[in-house]
């Protein structure tokens, strides 16, 4: 799905101020605006602590914008809660920079795993997963 303006993912004036422990706060993201079209690939550069990491976290809810909107498959994943936060997040695909895999599992089984939670039937996990490892 697509935004109005025929980008996957669209960053509207984006902000995010950290609140610290004392009152004070880090503005980590101030009036970022982007759009990016379906099928696209794109790199963000920066240096340590330009923000980086806190834009990628928008796109799938792990961090709230503090101003503006974000976009995701015309969503509004800044604005989205429970249920609907989910949904988003089983479409947003991300790969954490530690990987974050379980080592009691095979790879097969990490692959699995968030099928399994989802409650995707065992019959169609092992299709599934035979084809992604097979990418
Ligand atoms: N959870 C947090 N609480 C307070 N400040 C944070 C938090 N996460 C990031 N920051 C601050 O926000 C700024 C941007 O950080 P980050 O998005 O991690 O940058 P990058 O990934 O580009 O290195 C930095 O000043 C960082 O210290
Ligand atoms: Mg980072």
């Amino acid at each position: 799905m697509t935004e109005p303006n025929g980008a996957s993912i669209t960053f509207e004036n984006v902000g995010k101020a950290y609140s610290k422990s004392g009152g004070t706060t880090v503005t980590a993201l101030e009036g970022v605006s982007l759009a990016m079209a379906p099928g696209s690939i794109t790199g963000i550069i920066g240096r340590s602590g330009a923000g980086k990491s806190t834009l990628l976290r928008m796109v799938n809810g792990i961090e709230r914008p503090t101003a503006g909107s974000v976009l995701v498959g015309g969503q509004n994943v800044g604005a989205a809660k429970g249920s609907k936060l989910r949904a988003i997040r089983r479409d947003v695909g991300m790969i954490f920079q530690h990987f974050n895999l379980l080592a009691s599992r095979s790879v097969a089984g990490n692959i699995a795993l968030p099928l399994e939670i989802a409650g995707v039937p065992s019959s169609q996990i092992k299709p599934r997963v035979a084809d992604l490892i097979e990418r």
